[in-house]
């Protein structure tokens, strides 16, 4: 793309308010369940970003007719879900995550799928193990081929027992969208409890699965005969949230973000403090949370990232950029992704000290530590960033390199922002201009 590129004039404080929509990671999964009914169902507040353009192309060429209107509610028919042509749906390679979780849905619903080799962030391995282990164990026949899979089910789904070798995010999903439509009860232990998969539940629910969330990780998915459409407004965005607030400490600035709730957010807020940020909570009916650098001296923080409810891996780019700016030295060790610091080269070009190493630095033994991988970061701070030209790797990465241009001084180019950036982040120009940011596109 020509123009995939924004001048990012530097030091100005980020300042003003935006609003953040549905969670990216709810609502592609959500739209997902929609195929899973026999009625249509109604999305609301769903952000415009194209990871939800794939899913909804996904979905359109398996049949499913779905409109927006105005004010983003997605509404999607399911009613004459088909297969989609191979050549069709290869279109989609490589472009996202979510094609996998299409396996379940269109098993019960058609006897077969046909899902195209998954794209998505380069931040580690990303296998896909778990999901295709337990799809088998539900009675899925998978055929692997160089460009992607045939699935099919030779006879109705038979519900598992099963646990994750870790608590996946995704693998959690795939397991809930087959469970609720095969025969019997599936009980799965480990799962992930992020709030966008408690959500996903709500949605599940509704649309009348019978889901029973117990202690210890332990889910237990009474499979029912069918499932109708339903009517929904998604959980917020708690990544775009704490993006913001990292923006806002990193610039000296002050954001609020409406649409932010506290509840999800507790893990992040509490590092935000510890590290000198000051927010404020507004939980009334079209609150948000404002978050703002109090002046002073930043704090350094040892941190780790981890599954719900520890602190989320993709909270620590961000964070790192504003860790830049705290007197003294910082740890970060990350445990859910094993190469999810190779963005931290360019702010080292741009003037961050930042060191990575093998070992599980500050915190408890992880499997990264084992396999060798650099996944702790030392950060010696404060750093006066300066201007650079940056290449996005991925989406919360090039958020990441973003914020640091905005604190750097002088004129940054970054590239790779409509590539990236729009994957996840709404209106991202136009909120960049709303908080007094001084970027152009050339
Ligand atoms: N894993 C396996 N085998 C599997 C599945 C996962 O070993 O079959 C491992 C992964 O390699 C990783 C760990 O388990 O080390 C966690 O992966 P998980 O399955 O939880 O991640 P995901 O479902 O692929 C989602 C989000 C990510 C977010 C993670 C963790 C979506 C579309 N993506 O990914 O979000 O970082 O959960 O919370 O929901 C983003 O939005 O930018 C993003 C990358």
């Amino acid at each position: 793309m020509s123009n995939d590129v924004l001048v990012v004039h530097g030091g100005t404080p980020l300042k003003g308010e935006i609003r953040v929509r549905g969670a990216k990671n709810l609502v592609s999964k959500a739209m997902v369940a929609a195929v899973l009914g026999d009625t249509p169902s109604t999305l609301h507040d769903v952000p415009a970003i194209s990871d939800v353009d794939i899913v909804r192309g996904l979905l359109e060429l398996h049949g499913v007719r779905t409109t927006m209107s105005g004010d983003q509610t997605l509404r999607m028919d399911p009613t004459n879900v088909v297969i989609a042509g191979v050549d069709e749906i290869n279109v989609h390679a490589g472009s996202s995550r979510i094609p996998i979780l299409l396996c379940g849905p269109l098993l019960h619903r058609l006897g077969r799928a046909y899902i195209p080799n998954l794209g998505g962030c380069n931040i580690g391995g990303r296998p896909i193990d778990f999901h295709l282990n337990a799809l088998r164990e539900f009675g899925a026949v998978i055929d692997k081929q160089p460009d992607g899979m045939h699935l099919s089910a030779p006879q109705r789904l038979q519900g598992i027992k099963y646990t994750l070798e870790y608590p996946s995010v995704g693998s959690t999903e795939q397991i809930l969208l087959t469970a609720v439509l095969a025969e019997g009860v599936t009980e799965l232990r480990n799962a992930a409890v992020e709030p966008e998969i408690i959500d996903l539940i709500c949605v599940l629910q509704k649309m009348g699965a019978i889901i029973k969330v117990h202690t210890d990780r332990v889910i237990e998915i009474e499979g029912v005969d069918r499932l109708h459409g339903y009517r929904h407004r998604p959980v917020p965005d708690r990544i775009e949230t704490g993006s913001w607030a990292a923006a806002a400490l990193a610039t000296h600035g002050e954001v609020f973000v409406r649409g932010a709730q506290q509840a999800d957010m507790m893990t992040f807020l509490n590092v935000y403090r510890s590290i000198g940020g000051a927010f404020d909570i507004d939980d009334g009916p079209d609150g948000g949370i404002r978050f703002w650098h109090p002046g002073g001296e930043l704090s350094p923080v040892a941190l780790e990232t981890d599954v719900h409810p520890g602190l989320m891996t993709d909270w620590q780019q961000p964070l790192v950029v504003a860790l830049t700016q705290a007197h003294g030295l910082s740890i970060v060790h990350e445990t859910v992704y094993e190469r999810r610091f190779g963005y931290t080269a360019e702010l080292r070009q741009m003037g961050a000290n930042i060191q990575l190493y093998r070992e599980c630095l500050g915190g408890t033994p992880c499997r990264w530590g084992r396999r060798n991988f650099l996944h702790s970061a030392v950060i010696a701070g404060p750093s006066q960033l300066h201007a650079a030209d940056l290449q996005i790797p991925d989406l919360r990465a090039g958020f990441s390199h973003l914020i640091a241009a905005l604190s750097a001084e002088g004129t940054s180019r970054v590239f790779g922002v409509d590539r990236y950036i729009t994957r996840g982040y709404e209106d991202f120009d136009a909120k960049l201009a709303a908080l007094g940011a001084s970027v152009e596109r050339p």
